[in-house]
């Protein structure tokens, strides 16, 4: 199908219906505060954009591996030292795991640095006959029900970026500092992690590839300077338009418009139609770009979106991201690995094992079997490599904390156990035992002759 040419602007979205915004009070004010949003300096730039997407497409030729994971959404008041170093911690001790697992180089890709606006299956929420805007994300507004608290402020949207470059900030000067120091794996420990299941395991591995890269600095006679750290890149939904909108650049020296406020947005999956604004918003930009895909996009909505995001089949450019739940992994993922076949386009898949197994417990509480995750996950890969495709990542909402939101795990966390520490005002995430566990089964997995899917 050839695309017909139709131009595009960074505001050409306001044209198209858009799912999921919020109702602004006063247009003047939203408009002053994209005005101030589109005049601060980027948070990220081309060069790592570029790097990322190169990266990204030698994902999907099976060469590296993504781990992309963090908070379902991220809250201004966590953006604190201790919970953004323990969200680095463990990614960074996930990624080693996972190292060792593909036996190819990861590429972590937080959920982090503008993870602040949520969809909603309602826009509003009624409690003993009062409603008011549901909660979208402390960009948008606040938790607590009270008129003041939800109605949407646009100056959230200046101190979420803010919060955006302040997270983003420390991240950076932690990893350059030496935080990330692959001969230092002992500066990732977590206070907790003494207690773990997994923290033996996990030392025996860390102390390996310490002796590794030490024996090879004496073989080369020098300090391995490239492997000395490891990177990290950023990636939120593209869910608030005008966001995204402000922070879209030109750069000199490079074609093309980039969103210069993470590097990698993804349309999630309440949002993926393909004449809507967050699909016209997205295939203008040069990022790559995620779409969640869920159990009921059709095999012709797929192909739309493929001509529209996708139209050059550039390497990188797209990654589809999974979330089809246990239940209906092996009905769906097939037909859509065929689609994309059929399409001649290449994309990296990657697997959202979490947003396809949510349920309500009895007493009203969101949360996510393990096992249930980790079936999802070795479904796909086994359905991957059934069909001769490359599963090239996964994506987890976790947390280095020692939260109680998921169920289950080699610390027996139980239903009645999910009120000790439940934190999260959106999606339950996987605490830090929880992830590294799940990190070292599906290590187990993917090493030549791993081991294969257990039967549940
Ligand atoms: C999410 O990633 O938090 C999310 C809302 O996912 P999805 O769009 O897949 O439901
Ligand atoms: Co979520």
């Amino acid at each position: 199908m050839v695309v017909p040419f139709t131009p595009w602007r960074p505001e050409s979205w306001q044209a198209k219906p858009a799912l999921q915004q919020p109702n602004y009070p006063s247009a003047a004010q939203l408009a002053e505060a994209v005005r101030q949003l589109s005049n601060l300096p980027p948070l990220v730039t081309s060069w790592e954009v570029m790097s990322l997407r190169k990266q990204l497409a030698e994902a999907a030729a099976g060469k590296r591996f993504v781990l992309q994971g963090g908070d379902c959404a991220e809250r201004f008041d966590e953006c604190r030292p201790d919970s953004i170093t323990s969200k680095l911690k463990i990614l960074l001790q996930m990624s080693l795991v996972l190292v060792q697992g593909a036996q190819k180089p990861v590429i972590r890709l937080g959920r982090f640095a503008g993870q602040y606006a949520k969809p909603r299956s309602d826009d509003s929420e009624t409690r003993d006959g009062i409603s008011l805007p549901s909660y979208r994300g402390d960009i948008v507004n606040r938790p607590a029900f009270t008129s003041a608290d939800r109605v949407p402020d646009p100056n959230l949207l200046l101190r979420g970026y803010e919060r955006a470059a302040l997270t983003l900030n420390f991240i950076r000067s932690l990893v350059r500092g030496g935080f990330a120091d692959l001969h230092h794996p002992e500066y990732w420990d977590l206070q907790f992690m003494q207690h773990s299941p997994m923290a033996d395991e996990y030392h025996r591995l860390a102390a390996s590839i310490n002796q590794s890269l030490r024996f090879m600095e004496n073989v080369l006679g020098a300090h391995t300077t490239d492997l000395q750290w490891v990177d990290f890149f950023t990636s939120h939904e593209a869910l608030h338009l005008h966001y995204e909108q402000a922070q879209t650049h030109r750069v000199p020296h490079r074609e093309g418009w980039f969103n210069l406020a993470t590097h990698f947005p993804w349309i999630g999956m309440r949002t993926a139609e393909p004449d809507g604004a967050h699909v016209e918003y997205c295939r203008g930009i040069e990022n790559p770009i995620g779409v969640k895909v869920g159990a009921a996009m059709s095999n012709d909505h797929l192909a739309r979106l493929l001509d529209t995001l996708h139209p050059r089949n550039e390497p990188g450019r797209l990654t589809l991201i999974h979330r089809l739940g246990r239940a209906r992994i092996a009905d769906h993922l097939p037909r859509l690995i065929k689609a994309v076949r059929e399409s001649g386009k290449d994309v990296l898949w990657i697997c959202d094992p979490m947003h396809g197994n949510t349920q309500t417990t009895s007493t009203g509480i969101k949360t996510r079997r393990f096992d249930d995750i980790l079936f999802e996950l070795e479904q796909a890969f086994a359905i991957h490599a059934s069909l001769g495709s490359t599963l090239g990542g996964v994506h987890f909402e976790l947390t280095g904390e020692n939260v109680t939101e998921c169920i289950g795990g080699a610390s027996g966390i139980t239903e009645a156990d999910l009120g000790a520490n439940y934190k999260s005002e959106v999606d339950p995430r996987l605490n830090y035992e929880q992830a590294l566990e799940m990190a070292f089964l599906m290590a187990r997995q993917m090493m030549p002759g791993g081991a294969a899917p257990a039967a549940r």
